[in-house]
């Protein structure tokens, strides 16, 4: 018989009530259609928590190797799809107690000695989110290499820079997509410290008070990898800042890839035509034939939503409840588990977009030629040569209504055309009109000539090298 048996209806809080349950009560209460996903980590929290029992004399050593034994078998079963859940035990604590004690007998009862299931969820969450922490962390530190690789190996592509959508200065199309990486590696620290903040051990806290056991907390912490013990019971079992902070993590990592995920869409129009997504990341139209949507970077962006809505969910939650557990607190795995599947599936599906890419880097070309969009070099131009700033601004800008009243080519203006505006052009002046030429003339650090675009890439990639070699979260 797997998973509960005869007595699985029976409430393992069940001594001082006379009556049942109602449904009402049943569903409400049932968590074990979500939270059955804490499975793995529950058994292993149990099992740390057999051997801390067995330690300080609780549980003999038979004892702990029939619990121990149970615990592996039931995991097996769940692995393996045949474990029978229960929803009236609740949750996935009780129903893997409750199939434990049916399989081993007295030994199974004793092993809820000095836990709560408040510091047990405190404990099955933290361990949960610094796996998944980990797993993510390779996702996003794939995204960061793959986009440097894309930058480092199209740096003579140079497109339009824009501010408010309209064409503003040229800038190379590796400086642009390269913004992308710092915002990404912003990310990473902030997932790296909401890593870090779920490595407090709750375990030994009980229900908010503490336990009347010495139990070995210390051994706890070494055995299930924590750096430190949390030293108050009630913010242990109370604490759920750490789900915040990677909820936040997740929004903000949400804002962004939506932000390039627009750009991906703008990119991709017939208007643009900056880029081709591969077939097997575009979809096509029911009713017109010739549609090649970019429905991967509309769902991405789309997506950014929900991790809004899950982080706001959860402070909702949180706010007004009085220390210490209450039951509303179990509304925070929903959010969570759907923020961490969302940001899983976003970043694999920006890394096969992106990877699909084809630049057309004849179309960035041509765009540069719009818009005055060396307008400002011209007037630094003027600025080099000692005219006061604000004037070259002027001087440029009469030029510039100039060749739209009378529709010439700023980029072709001959150099006694732009004499007519100011007697300090010099036969220098003409190369200034030059797109091709702009990014080179950026002489800022943090610019976007190819010389500063190399010293951000070699900074990137020694960023990478450094993850590589720093260790995880989980020892
Ligand atoms: N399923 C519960 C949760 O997720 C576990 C803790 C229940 N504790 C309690 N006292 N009812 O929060």
């Amino acid at each position: 018989m797997t998973g509960p048996g005869r007595e699985k209806n029976k409430k393992l809080w069940g001594g001082r009530f006379s009556g049942s349950s109602s449904d009402i009560t049943e569903r409400l209460s049932a968590s074990i259609d979500f939270d059955r996903r804490l499975y793995r980590h529950d058994i292993r929290g149990s099992i740390a928590h057999a051997e801390m029992l067995n330690r300080i004399g609780i549980l003999n050593n038979e004892e702990l190797d029939s619990i121990v034994r149970g615990l592996i078998e039931i995991e097996a079963e769940i692995d393996g799809g045949i474990f029978v859940f229960s929803s009236s035990l609740e949750d996935i604590h009780m129903n893997i107690e409750s199939s434990l004690t049916e399989r081993i007998g007295e030994a199974g009862k004793k092993l809820h000695t000095a836990r709560s299931r408040n510091d047990q969820i405190a404990l099955d969450m933290r361990l949960y989110l610094r796996d998944e922490t980990e797993e993510i962390k390779k996702l996003l530190r794939g995204l960061i290499e793959l986009i440097t690789e894309m930058a480092g190996s199209n740096i003579d592509a140079v497109m339009p820079g824009y501010t408010h959508l309209q064409v503003a200065q040229p800038v190379r199309f590796s400086h642009h997509i390269l913004a992308y990486c710092w915002m990404f590696m912003r990310d990473m620290g902030r997932l790296l410290s909401a890593g870090e903040a779920c490595m407090g051990l709750p375990l030994g806290s009980g229900a908010l008070a503490g336990v009347n056991y010495d139990s070995d907390r210390e051994y706890l912490k070494t055995r299930l990898g924590f750096s430190r013990v949390i030293p108050n019971s009630m913010d242990a079992v109370s604490d759920r800042d750490f789900i915040l902070d990677f909820l936040y993590f997740a929004s903000v990592l949400g804002m962004h890839l939506s932000r390039l995920c627009e750009e991906i869409v703008l990119w991709s129009t017939t208007e643009f035509a900056y880029i081709r997504l591969a077939d097997n990341v575009t979809t096509g139209s029911s009713i017109m034939p010739q549609k090649r949507n970019p429905d991967l970077a509309e769902l991405i962006r789309g997506k950014s939503g929900r991790l809004f809505g899950n982080l706001f969910s959860l402070f909702t939650v949180l706010k007004g409840l009085p220390m210490t557990y209450n039951r509303d607190m179990q509304e925070d795995k929903e959010s969570l588990f759907d923020s961490v599947d969302t940001v899983k599936l976003s970043l694999e599906g920006i890394c096969e977009m992106l990877s699909s890419v084809e630049l057309n880097k004849e179309r960035m070309r041509e765009s540069i030629y719009k818009n005055f969009s060396t307008a400002t070099d011209l007037a630094d131009y003027l600025a080099r040569k000692g005219v006061p700033f604000r004037k070259s601004h002027e001087i440029t800008g009469e030029i510039v209504r100039h060749c739209e009243e009378k529709k010439l080519d700023f980029f072709r203006l001959t150099l006694d055309e732009l004499r007519g505006f100011s007697d300090v052009f010099a036969e220098d002046a003409v190369e200034v009109l030059s797109p091709a030429a702009s990014t080179e003339r950026k002489k800022s650090s943090g610019s976007t000539s190819t010389e500063e675009i190399g010293k951000q890439l070699k900074h990137i990639r020694k960023w990478l090298d450094e993850m590589d070699s720093s260790p995880g979260t989980d020892s």
